[in-house]
């Protein structure tokens, strides 16, 4: 359609038609034969069967053939007979699951990302869905908040680079093309800043504080062309997110230009009476439609409000047409006036998902999304060796997340598959040893199914003898492969814990397996950073694994065997204790900073423990060695119109050929605001052959040392800066500049 076409659609549609354009239901209202679902959800929103015939969006719905017959029967109804907006949480993968996003954080491969979310497009689109919910770009630095899975982590350029990537694996340079699928920045925001890490708890964060960290990420998503921005649940100082006015309507649409639909979380208009800042729904109704709410998630506040709001002169009708406006223009932008099924197609659905192709990236991305934590060079193990393979993620396929909500989790490889299939000569044993929570744990409140019993049969039946069988095969082999960690349950949506060690279950495993063979490496399982104090003192090895989604087994094999090599870094600070928590590498400085291991009174630090933390953000191991030489610069100073380079040669020292994610850390050392003691501002992959040397170099200009300046204003200031260059952010490996 044309712009113009547009236009006159619009004027000719009817005041309560443009209204439930605004409307976003669920997929259990339509394709219902009875039609009665009035006196069910409906009647509990106070919606009409009006509203769901006009409803412009269906969220959660999915499957080319069921898709393609809600639309036409939704076609047929609509008096304009404009298409249904399809939309689904396709967070890391449609039904080939990639790495969780805090996994893929860890790549440092951005462009793997990309490949993903464009893999996840093509299966998504071709099951008939338009929008996918997703990336989420939030900012984490608490690892308690359960959501830090669904984050690329705790920095902002790190999650920017990856924001722009996966909305360009979305949407293409066309979203109508085939395989292609409408991305959507989510939460706006600051949902990550969460105090104390409680799910949905306020967020209180200084401007300047908000701007330099949280707000780059989803800047970089809309610069990369996201078709659609997603509202928070929390308040941002004081205001809820989705009827924040200078949040959506200034920041958003005027500074960062944001002309797509901006959509409400699940019912977060609606939640703004319970946040005490409207006084009912047709208030919250009035003040998110002020802030430039174009659609309303499942609740009726827009469907029955808004009416009587125009009526009574309240707000203008054109508020209302700005937002249908946009939502026409992403309708006609997916190409959906022309072609409402898309690409959707059952027998091209059952072609891509899972398919060679895709499983074969979804394995390439899991291995480059693991961390090695530890190696006393007990990985990666040999074919000649006996190894027992111990844990309760041996034969566990929940490894996708509860995220993956379209996936299979029974489509994904256990260890125990892997194994077989790629040490098929090698002396192997496997034993659970131990469940992964203690048997009465409750998930209160979760629907899905829990496998214990199916999983860990054998344990329930007799503890003791599981223990001891576990024991017997670490003592017969020459090394343990341990897989622990968490249960997929305990990460995601509203699962924040105050608490984020192993079960005492699985440490007693450790210790009694540790005690008859000192060859442990430690496989993880897991969407949070936990608390490794133990294990990093006693494993030989740890392998961070993540939630690795369908081919995690093969990835993981292919690691241990030393097929392919490590090569992630934590994109978020594993801290010592719960103590330490927030703990991030860029943070400021305080007046009284603690020096080495300074030992006056009067400093910032903990009595009872230190200030680093375990493993630092930028941080992980190969089974290669890389030597860094010092850092040098093409000149030590550069004013603002120019650009200097910074150079290390990077040595492959170890016996293998590796990867090593190179990273550029930089601080403005004084300031008309604080500035972070170092702020990541580059990276890229290298990979060497044993012996083989490199020059890796970035360039440092204006953009990496601009920042928000005391009286408000974007850019840099003069003066001296240090740049240091190394394999994490704990890096000494550095020089200084000025700015003149
Ligand atoms: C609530 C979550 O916060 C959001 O991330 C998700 O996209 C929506 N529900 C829709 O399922």
């Amino acid at each position: 359609m044309t712009d113009q076409e547009l236009h006159l659609l619009l004027e000719d549609m009817s005041l309560q038609e443009k209204i439930d354009q605004l409307l976003q239901l669920t997929a259990d209202f339509y394709g219902k034969t009875d039609r009665d679902v009035v006196t069910g959800p409906a009647s509990e929103l106070g919606i009409s069967m009006e509203d769901i015939d006009l409803a412009g969006s269906v969220l959660n719905g999915t499957g080319a053939k069921a898709l393609m017959q809600i639309q036409d029967a939704y076609m047929d109804r609509h008096p304009h007979h404009i298409p249904l907006l399809f939309m689904m949480d396709v967070i890391h993968g449609y039904r080939t699951i990639f790495p969780a996003p805090i996994a893929q954080g860890a790549s440092f491969d951005p462009e793997i990302s990309k490949r993903a979310a464009s893999v996840a497009a093509r299966e998504t689109s071709a099951a008939g869905i338009h929008v996918v919910f997703s990336p989420m770009v939030d900012l984490v630095r608490d690892p308690r908040w359960g959501r830090v899975m669904e984050s690329t982590g705790e920095d902002p350029y790190l999650n920017s680079r990856f924001a722009a990537a996966q909305i360009h694996g979305f949407q293409g340079d066309d979203m109508k093309e085939d395989g292609k699928v409408c991305g959507c920045i989510k939460h706006f925001a600051g949902y990550g800043g969460a105090e104390a890490g409680r799910e949905y708890n306020t967020v209180q964060v200084s401007e300047h504080t908000f701007r330099e960290y949280y707000l780059p990420s989803y800047e970089a998503g809309i610069k990369a062309g996201a078709g659609m921005v997603m509202t928070s649940f929390n308040t941002v100082n004081d205001i809820p997110a989705t009827i924040n006015q200078k949040l959506m309507r200034q920041m958003l649409r005027e500074e960062m230009g944001f002309d797509g639909v901006l959509i409400s979380d699940y019912a977060a208009i609606l939640e703004t009476v319970a946040h005490g800042a409207s006084s009912d729904k047709k208030d919250a109704a009035h003040k998110a439609l002020l802030a430039g709410v174009d659609i309303d998630m499942m609740t009726g506040c827009y469907a029955g409000e808004l009416a009587k709001l125009v009526k009574e002169g309240t707000i203008p009708e054109s508020l209302i047409d700005e937002s249908v406006l946009r939502i026409l223009q992403l309708k006609n932008q997916l190409g959906l006036f022309e072609h409402p099924h898309k690409d959707a197609d059952p027998e091209k659905e059952a072609r891509y998902i899972l398919c060679p192709e895709h499983r074969a990236l979804a394995r390439e991305a899991a291995a480059a999304s693991c961390v090695l934590l530890k190696n006393d060079k007990v990985l990666p193990i040999r074919p000649s060796q006996k190894v027992a393979f111990i844990g309760p993620y041996i034969d566990n396929y929940e490894i996708c997340s509860s995220w993956a909500v379209t996936g299979h989790p029974e489509d994904s490889v256990t260890i125990r598959q892997a194994a077989k299939e790629l040490l098929p000569d090698s002396d192997l044993t496997f034993c659970h040893g131990t469940t992964l929570l203690p048997r009465d744990h409750v998930f209160a409140g979760f629907a899905e199914p829990n496998r214990a019993e199916e999983f860990y049969a054998d344990v329930f039946a007799d503890p003791e003898k599981a223990l001891a069988d576990a024991v017997a095969a670490a003592k017969a082999a020459d090394v343990v492969i341990l897989c622990l960690g968490e249960h997929y349950l305990q990460t995601g949506e509203a699962t924040s814990r105050t608490e984020l060690s192993l079960p005492e279950n699985q440490m007693e495993l450790f210790c009694a397996v540790k005690t008859v063979n000192p060859n442990v490496a430690v496989v993880l399982f897991n969407g949070h950073p936990l608390l490794l104090d133990e294990l990093s003192r006693n494993a030989a090895a740890i392998l961070q694994a993540w939630l690795p989604g369908t081919e995690g087994g093969h990835a993981i094999l292919d690691l241990l065997t030393g097929t392919k090599n490590p090569s992630g870094k934590l994109p978020m600070t594993f801290p010592r204790n719960m103590g330490q928590i927030p703990i991030y590498y860029n943070h400021f400085s305080t007046g009284r900073p603690l020096t080495g291991t300074d030992p006056q009174r009067f400093v910032s630090k903990y009595t009872d423990t230190p200030n680093t933390p375990l493993f630092p953000f930028g941080y992980g191991l190969s089974y290669a060695e890389f030597s860094y030489s010092d850092v040098s610069l093409s000149s030590d100073s550069l004013t603002s119109e120019d650009s200097i380079t910074a150079s290390v040669q990077l040595k492959n020292t170890g016996a293998c050929t590796g990867t090593e994610v190179v990273q550029l850390y930089i601080q403005d050392v004084a300031a008309s605001t604080v500035r972070p003691v170092r702020e990541l501002k580059g990276f890229t992959r290298i990979t060497l052959t044993p012996g083989e040397t490199q020059t890796v170099s970035f360039r440092i200009s204006e953009a990496e040392l601009s920042f928000h300046r005391a009286d408000g204003s974007y850019g840099t200031e003069p003066g001296a800066f240090r740049v240091w260059i190394g394999g994490s952010s704990a890096t000494e490996n550095g020089t200084g500049f000025t700015l003149r």
